[in-house]
């Protein structure tokens, strides 16, 4: 029988996921078209690796185990699986196409409405992924400016302009690594150190974790406005999720470009680049940014009918209070069992993330004995709580009683020395995005 979201008696069977694997290994490489949905990120031989179906905040495996997911697709699964008024906007539209050999005249609502909802939105242009746009944003922010130089913080996607700064560098020219560099979230001064009259664009995801600090968002526009750099926030994380219009909103800090994914379409494929008019205008002619299913319409009805939803229900707010209890509920049972000291869940309530200290053995280990623990009782999770609209107060209780028995497991594994000697398969691999954040200055060319 498979495993259902409960206390089960033993770890789930996961033959048909493991087939599928062996499948995969020979002629792909690697197996995941997404890092955080792949292997390195669960327990080998304990987590599901391949999902069939999934409804609500729940998804099942192939080998029918259903789990609550804490994933949410990471991160477009913002309203649910399934969501009856984003599939019936969909189904719809199928009715009538998908692609055509015009724009689409849902193109146009679907801007109006992003107008609307997004303070910086005097124009907007619509794509497919996260990279599309923020590599858009730096083109059109170099072609405006004149200049050359990028500054980032955060993740940006795969494109040669980001990844350059991280270590898995391979196959991008040192000229272009030689443009890009890194700064510290939270400390303008390592900004200002790298700021110059060749740098065309800050860009920066407004918050991850961490909560912006001593004004910083509002310095960096301050800084970035006196040395004529734009202001790019990739707001793939915080858009319509901190609130409607993004941490520009929440914050009242009105970056020049920014940049959005994930949320707004219920997990169809889209992105928007919003931004100033006078940048923006610049696609009309001199830079170039144009893509074959930019106008794919199942996606734009989702994305409609999700933003509306999203308005209607107050969504932000839901996502907070539900998130809150959970993340609340976790630090309260780990302050009871004495662990705090070594595990807390920190970040803003609509997305937040478990933590593990290294003085109480190896970070990686700890939260892969946890996440196995969790997969036991039915918990797709990994280390993130991405909250969504369909995660209810059962599924907070019902997750916040699998915490405890598992962090009451967890301490007993620690005083005992026995964690690494309890994980059933090996452990999960670092988040890509933590690898390549160090500061990274230029060259400086004589
Ligand atoms: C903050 C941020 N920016 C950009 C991207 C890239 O988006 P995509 O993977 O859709 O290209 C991601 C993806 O996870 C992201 O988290």
């Amino acid at each position: 029988m498979p495993n259902k979201v409960d206390f089960n008696p033993d770890y789930p069977i996961i033959a048909a996921s493991d087939a599928l694997y062996e499948r995969a290994v020979g002629i792909m490489t690697p197996v995941t078209q997404t890092l955080a949905k792949g292997p390195g990120q669960y327990v080998n031989g304990v987590a599901p690796k391949y999902v069939e179906r999934g409804n609500g905040a729940r998804v099942w495996d192939v080998d029918g185990n259903e789990f609550l997911d804490y994933n949410m697709g990471i991160g477009p699964v913002s309203l649910g699986y399934c969501y009856p008024k984003v599939d019936a906007a969909i189904i719809d539209q199928l009715k009538d196409g998908i692609s055509f050999s015009l724009m689409h005249k849902l193109e146009v609502s679907l801007c109006e409405l992003v107008h609307q909802v997004i303070p910086n939105a005097e124009s907007i242009r619509i794509s497919k992924t996260g990279a599309d746009v923020t590599s858009a944003a730096v083109r059109v922010a170099r072609a405006f400016t004149g200049r050359k130089k990028v500054l980032c913080c955060g993740y940006h996607g795969w494109h040669d302009w980001y990844i350059s700064v991280t270590s898995r560098n391979s196959g991008i020219p040192e000229e272009i690594r030689n443009l890009s560099s890194t700064f510290e979230y939270n400390n303008i001064e390592s900004v200002k150190a790298l700021l110059d009259e060749d740098t065309a664009c800050v860009i920066l995801e407004p918050f991850i974790f961490e909560a912006p600090a001593n004004n910083f968002l509002q310095e960096l526009k301050e800084c970035c406005l006196e040395n004529g750099t734009l202001l790019i926030f990739d707001e793939m994380w915080t858009g319509f999720r901190i609130a409607i219009g993004g941490a520009q909103e929440y914050f009242n800090v009105i970056p020049d470009l920014a940049c959005y994914s994930k949320a707004f379409a219920n997990g169809m494929p889209i992105a928007l680049l919003t931004g100033r008019k006078d940048v923006m205008s610049l696609f009309n002619e001199e830079v170039f940014f144009f893509t074959t299913f930019g106008g794919e319409a199942l996606s734009l009805a989702a994305a409609i009918a999700t933003i509306h939803e999203m308005i209607a229900k107050n969504v932000p707010a839901y996502l907070a209070q539900k998130g809150k209890q959970l993340k609340d509920g976790y630090n309260a049972i780990a302050e009871e069992l004495g662990i705090h000291q070594y595990t807390k869940c920190i970040g803003y309530d609509c997305r937040s993330m478990v933590t593990f200290d290294a003085s109480a053995g190896n970070p990686l280990e700890l939260k892969s004995y946890v996440q196995q623990e969790l997969i036991k009782k039915g918990i797709l999770w990994s280390g993130f709580h991405n909250m969504s609209f369909s995660h209810t107060d059962e599924d907070i209780a019902y997750t916040l009683k699998a915490y405890r028995a598992v962090l009451t497991l967890l301490k007993a594994a620690v005083i005992n020395n026995e964690v690494s000697g309890s994980l059933r398969g090996n452990p999960v691999e670092p988040v890509f995005r933590k690898l390549g954040n160090a500061s990274n200055k230029p060259v400086v060319k004589a």
